[in-house]
């Protein structure tokens, strides 16, 4: 069986193939987008053009390493393409992102783009999201604990999210507050009463974005856009 990293490499090469030149293209966070921002660089130093948007911090520093040049959402407000991962993803497309905190950059870019794919290995499809991940929710620190109570009182249990012994700080300056829901209520319903709470800055559930979802397994990298009702928005 192929290794979860493979799997993973294999996706976001496989991603970087759909960027076309002139375009600018946003760059999302996590092991697996890793992989197309250093495809990605590799096109780059053989002629592609084009400006790179960053998710997080972590991104910026590995597409400045792999020569993106970058640009900005006040240069280029419209993002041709955007390249992510994600933890959960259901069969409408609808995601749980945020393992990785940059949920609230991520959120900005996806909603600014034109065309969003997605890249997963298989073990991310999931029937019903927040089956196996935890659902992150960015809050301003001076407001955490009212906000877990608040989670809480909806039926969450919710842990804050630990680094090197204190709360994990996003690059927003925040903290991120992991949510469990047995089961987890409909999503968008959910999503309106988290962005409710005074306090919360972002949620994770990423909803009717019309993904292409491209799907690392032992078959390869598999386009899921048309299984799931989407309108394959893009070709190679
Ligand atoms: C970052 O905040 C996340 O949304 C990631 O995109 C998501 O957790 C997937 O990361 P991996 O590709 O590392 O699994």
């Amino acid at each position: 069986m192929m290794e979860r990293e493979e799997l993973k490499r294999l996706a976001g090469y496989r991603a970087a193939e759909y960027v076309a030149d002139g375009t600018v293209v946003g760059l999302g966070t996590g092991s697996t987008t890793a992989y197309a921002i250093e495809a990605l660089g590799a096109r780059v130093r053989e002629g592609l053009r084009i400006r790179g948007i960053p998710t997080s911090v972590a991104s910026e520093r590995l597409a400045r390493e792999s020569g993106i040049p970058l640009t900005s959402l006040e240069e280029c407000p419209k993002i041709d393409l955007t390249i992510d991962g994600a933890d959960e993803v259901d069969r409408q497309g609808n995601l749980i992102k945020g393992r990785g905190g940059a949920i609230f950059r991520e959120k900005v870019v996806a909603l600014a783009s034109r065309h969003y794919i997605i890249v997963v290995d298989d073990g991310k499809l999931v029937d019903r999201l927040g089956v196996a991940a935890p659902l992150p929710v960015e809050v301003v620190p001076f407001a955490w604990h009212p906000c877990q109570q608040a989670i809480v009182r909806m039926g969450g249990l919710v842990e804050i999210r630990r680094s090197n012994g204190g709360p994990f700080v996003t690059d927003n300056g925040n903290y991120v507050l992991d949510c469990r829901f047995w089961p987890l209520p409909e999503p968008s319903q959910l999503g309106q009463r988290l962005k409710g709470i005074v306090g919360v800055v972002e949620h994770g559930l990423f909803l009717d974005l019309d993904p292409i979802v491209l799907v690392a397994g032992r078959q390869g990298v598999v386009e899921r856009a048309p299984c799931f009702g989407g309108h394959g928005r893009l070709r190679p």
